[in-house]
């Protein structure tokens, strides 16, 4: 029997919900918004897929997410991430992961990476301020690897490479495993 599955997604600008709306639709389960989940919407799934955006370096809303769920249901946890970093730069991407999750839910969590783009036009005052920032940084950074260059032409200008094609490992995850 399949077991029942909920994907939550926490989105400033889009990129985030259309790829959970995505994998909702495939995997014919639930989808809710972050800002309306509670503790007891969660006990009853077996299969949890959060999903958010890099913010930072950082997997934004992981923390209330992880709140939410008591330690004997983080088993049921899967994480994506949707950002601007490109989709091969694994070695980045391998450390955004790092930077983020501690051993244990490396091991023990699935976790997936979905490059989506960037909405300069819908992001809020700070986050663009943050971004133009940090753009301005990376273009005035002296050797910059090969990532950082293809980082500095992704985060120049709004872009959408979201794809219905990069749910497929998370979606082969899930399926597999039911
Ligand atoms: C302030 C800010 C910081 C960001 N930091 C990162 C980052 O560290 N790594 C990354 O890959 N993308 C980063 N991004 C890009 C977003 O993660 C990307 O646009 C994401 O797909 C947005 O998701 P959303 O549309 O669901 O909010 C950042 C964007 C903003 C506005």
């Amino acid at each position: 029997m399949e077991r029942k599955s909920i994907v939550i997604y926490k989105s400033s600008t889009g990129f985030t919900k259309k790829y959970a709306e995505m994998i909702a639709e495939e995997l014919k389960c639930g989808l809710a918004d972050y800002r309306t989940v509670t503790a007891r919407m969660l006990a009853g799934c077996e299969v949890i897929i959060f999903g958010s955006r890099a913010h930072a370096g950082r997997i934004d809303g992981y923390r209330k997410i992880k709140e939410l769920l008591p330690e004997s249901s983080r088993h049921k946890l899967i994480l994506f991430v949707t950002g601007a970093t490109p989709n091969d730069a694994e070695d980045m991407i391998k450390e955004f992961w790092r930077q983020n999750l501690t051993a244990e839910e490396l091991a023990g969590i699935p976790h997936f990476y979905m490059q989506g783009g960037l909405c300069y036009e819908k992001m809020s005052l700070p986050d663009r301020w943050m971004m133009k920032a940090f753009a301005f940084f990376m273009r005035k950074k002296k050797d910059k690897n090969e990532y950082e260059k293809k980082f500095e032409q992704a985060i120049a200008r709004s872009y959408d490479i979201s794809d219905q094609k990069y749910i497929a490992p998370l979606v082969a995850y899930v399926k597999e495993s039911r």
